[in-house]
């Protein structure tokens, strides 16, 4: 949708000033300023089109969409000629869910201006929420023949080929758009997205340089480039010069690494940049890491000074092992070192011996030692800033942090313990990057979510979310940025993950949410009530999810909504069959028994552990300890889901996905149940494709009648 630009305006040119506020304050997004000069302009004009237009559009913004409708059906009506009235009625007509009318809107511009951009990209939406991709395909590329710069057009080419599958096409159109707006979040991300299941055969320098700046922002999932990234290191001729090190006992490898002519890989561009913001996942690029660490701790008790040239390895290293929370293999001999290291260190400062506290760092976190606190104090050399940040500031902050955040109920329940034991040991996900929402309504997000369900147009300004069980707080940012103009209490057991969530919350600048710390068993006591709550991999964690859900029932507002994410039986079979095997091992879920079912599994399993590989939560340890080491865990079938959701006085409204396939493919096979509910159906559309919930159902919920 566009504002007017201020050439459009022909007439009322006393009022023109008044307008040109109004339009900057909006673009400034101080909407309550905008109304404010938009009224004294209708006082004196009621029949201003762009007055009312703007009016309409502000309303949209808010969620008022009758009242939006009113105001541009108005603005139409005095002037029937501006494309940009009918497309922004079209996205009213589309967020009250009247898809049709919508169509017709957006028809009307068209036929106004066949060039108009945003009339295709408005009928392209809804084309995508119908499955009709080549439809949507099909008015995109009109649009883009008419304007081939035009950014926005090449965005949604790229997010409807990337949804046929059409990977390549996917990542040209995302790349133009990132060409053309380089600063655009989303389109760097649709960008990192596209490139999620790209394998390179042969190296692509080209690729791997235009992906590089990508990593960092805000928005884009570093596991999205890794496939790219971390193929392009492993096939670089100085990695696979230095391939025979992996094998090399520590001497050797040691002697390897102080031979001057040993190949330098921090002069492989990706490297450094990966080992700062990714999380390593490639089987041969874990290896070599934890071969030039076994290197490099021999070099510490050997040859301290000819650690000094590797100073940014070293360095970088230590935050990747800390990333992946040491989920590495160590060698009985590695851990007598470590351990004469520790003691060495005791009597060293990190200004003189810096090299030193970053191999230890490779091991072991800083910010464990016994005298993390006079290391923090420490001055450090400059090249060691992020170590210290990530290893010292950061978890020592979040120490005092976690002091500070508030109980709102008990944590009695045995269960509830154990759970919150563990994930205060492995705050869960750890997560460097936001996934920021685009600011929509309760009926926005929810039309976005489930397409097919007629959801009633209310007004719901400054809604209140829960977020149950927010972990380390990507959940809560993700609602507190989804939600326009809400309030949101995100609450969980581990206040080791709440302590991570806040700090990152207030890094990244986020407002409106408060973090408490709370059993969902208990939480029925608490005097607010939500219009949303969403609980998104937790419900399964309890020992009566049940109980749970009926806590939750009880805190939701007349008419409000709940989405629920719970963990499938048939997608998680690979899942079940490791937490067998671990069961069969007599493994408990340490560090060390998580290191050892690594090392194991291969030779026990192959093809399971191939599988498992393949997801990156194979190579974090809290990642994993929560795959396949949970305490505790319930799993669901459809029939199951609809017994908990009936006994729960809840109606089912239908599962999201992030794509329109699955809801497509369910339409295609069971075209009489319009708003796919039946979850008989669902039992068949996952037999058939067993991967459908591979992650969880996620799926949303309301109160009976
Ligand atoms: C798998 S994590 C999911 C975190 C978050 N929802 C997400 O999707 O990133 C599960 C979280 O649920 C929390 N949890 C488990 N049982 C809970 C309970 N009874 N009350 C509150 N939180 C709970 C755990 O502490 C953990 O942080």
């Amino acid at each position: 949708m566009s504002l007017p630009s201020t050439d459009e305006i022909a007439a009322k040119a006393h009022l023109l000033p008044m307008l040109r506020a109004a339009i900057r304050s909006i673009e400034t997004e101080n909407l309550d300023h905008a109304e404010t000069f938009l009224d004294s302009i209708l006082k004196q004009e009621p029949g201003f089109a762009d007055a009312l237009h703007l009016k309409g559009y502000i309303a949209f913004q808010r969620g008022t969409l009758d009242m939006a409708r009113k105001l541009v059906e108005q603005a139409i009506a005095v002037d029937f000629h501006y494309e940009n009235y009918h497309v922004t009625l079209g996205h009213i007509l589309l967020a009250a869910g009247d898809r049709d009318a919508a169509k017709k809107s957006f028809g009307a511009a068209i036929a106004l201006n066949p060039k108009y951009c945003e009339a295709y990209i408005g009928l392209a939406h809804i084309f995508i929420a119908e499955d009709a991709l080549d439809a949507a395909i099909g008015a995109l590329f009109t649009a883009q023949n008419a304007s081939p710069k035009h950014a926005e057009t090449n965005y949604m080419l790229g997010y409807a080929m990337m949804t046929k599958g059409d990977a390549k096409q996917a990542i040209r159109f995302f790349g133009i758009a990132h060409r053309l707006a380089p600063g655009n979040i989303r389109y760097k991300a649709g960008l990192a997205r596209s490139l999620r299941d790209v394998r390179m055969k042969r190296p692509n320098p080209e690729l791997v340089t235009s992906v590089l700046p990508l990593l960092g922002t805000p928005g884009v999932e570093p596991r999205d480039l890794a496939p790219v990234i971390e193929s392009a290191i492993c096939m670089d001729p100085l990695f696979i010069a230095l391939n025979p090190i992996d094998d090399l006992p520590e001497k050797q490898a040691s002697a390897v690494l102080a031979d001057p002519a040993c190949p330098d890989l921090m002069q492989i561009a990706a490297l450094p940049v990966w080992l700062k913001h990714g999380l390593v996942s490639h089987p041969a690029l874990e290896r070599r890491l934890t071969a030039l660490r076994r290197g490099f701790l021999s070099l510490a008790l050997r040859n301290r000074a000819a650690l000094q040239r590797y100073e940014p390895l070293l360095c970088l290293l230590a935050i990747r092992a800390f990333q992946a929370e040491y989920i590495d293999r160590v060698t009985t001999s590695e851990t007598a070192q470590i351990e004469s290291l520790a003691t060495a260190l005791d009597t060293l400062a990190p200004t003189e011996h810096a090299p030193l506290f970053a191999v230890y760092a490779c091991y072991r976190p800083l910010y464990r030692r016994h005298d993390a606190a006079s290391l923090a104090a420490a001055a450090w050399p400059a090249a060691y800033a992020d170590l210290k940040r990530s290893q010292l500031d950061e978890p020592l902050g979040e120490f005092r942090i976690a002091g500070g955040i508030p109980a709102l109920t008990p944590i009695e329940d045995q269960t509830s313990q154990t759970v919150q034991e563990m994930y205060e040991e492995s705050p869960f996900p750890r997560w460097h990057q936001p996934i920021l929402g685009t600011p929509q309504t309760v009926s926005g997000r929810l039309r976005t979510a489930l397409p097919l369900q007629q959801i009633p147009v209310e007004e719901r300004l400054n809604p209140d979310i829960l977020v149950a069980g927010c972990g380390t707080g990507l959940h809560a940012i993700l609602a507190a940025t989804s939600y326009a103009f809400s309030k949101v209490l995100a609450i969980d057991l581990s206040r080791t993950s709440l302590a991570y969530a806040k700090r990152k919350a207030t890094e990244i600048g986020i407002g409106n949410v408060d973090f408490a710390q709370a059993d969902i068993l208990k939480i029925g006591g608490i005097p607010q009530r939500f219009d949303v709550i969403e609980s998104f991999g937790v419900l399964h964690h309890l020992r009566d999810p049940a109980a749970g859900l009926a806590q939750l029932v009880g805190l939701l507002k007349p008419g409000g909504y709940m989405m629920l994410g719970l963990y499938s039986e048939l997608g998680r079979r690979d899942v079940v069959k490791a937490r067998d095997l671990i069961t069969q091992l007599g493994l408990g879920d340490s560090p060390e028994d998580v290191r050892e079912f690594r090392r194991i599994l291969p030779k026990r399993d192959p093809q399971l552990a191939v599988n498992l590989a393949k997801s990156s939560a194979y190579y974090a340890l809290s990642d994993l300890r929560d795959l396949v080491f949970h305490r505790q865990e319930h799993r669901y079938t459809p029939q199951q889901l609809r017994r908990l959701i009936d006994n729960a006085g809840l109606d089912f409204l239908g599962f999201e996905f992030s794509s329109p396939k699955p809801l497509g493919g369910y339409r295609a096979r069971f075209p009489d149940d319009v708003t796919a509910t039946n979850l008989d159906h669902w039992a068949e559309m996952e037999i058939a494709n067993p991967d459908l919930f591979a992650n969880c159902y996620r799926f949303w919920v309301r109160r009976k009648g």
